[in-house]
């Protein structure tokens, strides 16, 4: 997803930053719902439901085929064999057999298509599931070749496990810099963008060293283990059947997702693939899922049975205002402003609008609750000046309420006020040391230009000890990039180390 964006600074001047935003990236992904019996009339169906019921029009646009695709066979020259009778033919002139035809398809409604492998050789062999293990599944030894074929094929986007890198004890940052590497190579062979998708699920902090791996120029790294095994309804497998989702399902994944400080425009903490309206979900844990999901502006790859959606978790899913939030500019993660009382917690995050922020009620107890937010605690010059219920797309009149919140939910808020005055550094710097801010947590809004034609990354890194890496893609002509990012709360020395990067402004905000 790419625009250009007007935006509005705290004093009201209007500027614009003409560089291209790209926001977590939006679809389905057949793993959830359909585990390895994945094939192509199933990736027909869902992509036709995705093109028809609306998810198209509100942004959902890759449909990613995982595991299961391929069992581990290569042809002597290595390339990979797939069942003909899984992938057949789906117009006259293709042949058995062949991943081109169900890529074609997903593009003819308009769509991206997504595929899976592993860095690792055996890949995950269809872990957790049922059904025998397909040994070779992965990349290894392959890359180039797998990914031109990927890319050949049709596919616009890559996810890549780590089952079996992780059983090789391999390096994470090393293994992803060559699969970036080759990508890049593939991209350069057939001119099609690959997206990376990264699933080390968090074992190496992925998040310190994903942003700008290999010098790509946008990704999403998994940051835990699997929300849930899959819920394959229609296998007759006791296993299965006895599977439903929690909240703490559902929860545990966002906690474990929240690295607020690695997150950037662009590079993006994936809390893992949603189950929205899958059994066990009710519409307030629909509510609590989505928003979390949105104020974490992560990747929002629904992994439900899109046939079978009910009009309230569709109606969800498309919310506009929800979604506005998800794609905001600056991409940030919510801070946890406030836990008044233990399960009962006030998210909070800058939004690219001067003095807006986006902030989530969230009810983890057993009982509905009353909140009271402290205003104080969103960095904002006083009260708001007006507060939205993005669920319903209504005001609030008053101008301080108070709020209930329902058992297991969340409320979902919109809220416009007044920016403090962010300390300003001047522009024309290829290097910044020594921001100072005494109070945290801060978030920084950083336009530059970078004319090296390469993704710059550059280290951040303050004084309570956190050095992450801030990724920055090439900026064309006089074009400004732009990056939001969080510092965390204390005192910060920051330096920006990169020599190929000017600095054109950098607003840093106190909360
Ligand atoms: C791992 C990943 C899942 C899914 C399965 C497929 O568990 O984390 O998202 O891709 O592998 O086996």
């Amino acid at each position: 997803m790419c625009y250009v964006a007007l935006v509005r600074f705290a004093f009201l001047l209007a500027a614009s930053a003409t560089a291209c935003f790209g926001a977590a990236p939006m679809g389905w992904n057949s793993w959830n719902s359909f585990a390895n019996i994945v094939n192509s009339q199933i990736v027909q169906q869902q992509a036709q439901a995705l093109a028809a019921n609306g998810m198209k029009e509100a942004g959902y646009e890759y449909v990613v085929i995982d595991e299961g695709w391929w069992l581990g066979e290569r042809d002597g020259a290595g390339n990979i064999v797939v069942n003909p009778r899984q992938w057949p033919a789906i117009r006259p002139g293709q042949k058995d057999g062949d991943m081109a035809n169900i890529a074609d398809y997903i593009h003819s409604l308009g769509l991206k298509a997504g595929i899976y492998t592993d860095a690792g050789r055996d890949g995950c062999s269809m872990y957790p599931d049922s059904g025998p293990k397909y040994l070779n599944t992965g990349s290894e030894g392959h890359y180039e070749q797998d990914f031109v074929q990927f890319s050949k094929w049709g596919f616009d986007y890559v996810k890549v496990d780590w089952c079996s890198g992780a059983e090789e004890k391999r390096e994470g940052a090393v293994q992803y810099a060559q699969v970036a590497r080759a990508i890049q190579h593939a991209e350069k062979t057939t001119g099609r963008r690959l997206f990376l998708s990264i699933c080390e699920w968090g074992s190496q902090n992925p998040w310190f060293w994903a942003p700008g791996v290999g010098g790509i120029e946008s990704t999403v790294w998994r940051t835990g283990g699997d929300i849930i095994p899959p819920v394959v309804e229609s296998l007759e497998d006791p296993e299965h059947a006895k599977r439903f989702i929690t909240l703490k399902n559902v929860l545990d994944s966002f906690e474990a997702g929240m690295h607020p400080e690695a997150q950037h425009t662009g590079y993006y903490n994936d809390l893992d693939m949603m189950v929205m309206g899958m059994r066990g979900m009710t519409d307030a844990m629909d509510r609590v899922h989505m928003g979390l999901w949105v104020m974490a502006s992560a990747p929002m790859m629904v992994g439900s049975d899109l046939t079978r959606l009910s009009p309230a978790t569709l109606s969800l899913l498309k919310n506009r205002e929800a979604l506005a939030i998800h794609n905001d500019p600056y991409g940030l993660q919510p801070i946890k402003v406030a836990e008044p009382t233990p399960g009962l917690q006030v998210w909070a995050k800058p939004m690219a609008v001067a003095g807006r922020r986006a902030v989530a009620i969230l009810n983890r107890t057993d009982s509905s609750a009353p909140v009271k937010i402290d205003w104080g605690k969103l960095g904002l010059v006083g009260t708001p000046r007006s507060l939205r219920d993005v669920w319903n797309g209504r005001n609030f009149t008053a101008a301080d309420p108070a709020f209930s919140i329902p058992a297991h939910d969340l409320l979902l808020l919109s809220v416009d006020g007044e920016d403090k005055k962010p300390a300003e550094y001047p522009a024309n710097q290829s290097d910044i040391a020594g921001i100072q801010a005494t109070h945290g947590p801060m978030f920084a809004r950083l336009e530059y230009a970078n004319a090296s034609g390469q993704v710059a990354v550059v280290r951040v890194k303050s004084t309570s000890g956190l050095s992450t890496a801030l990724a920055l893609p090439p900026t064309h002509g006089s074009d400004t990039g732009m990056a939001g990012f969080l510092l965390p709360g204390g005192t910060a020395d920051l330096s920006f180390e990169a020599q190929i990067v000017a600095v054109r402004k950098l607003a840093v905000y106190s909360w």
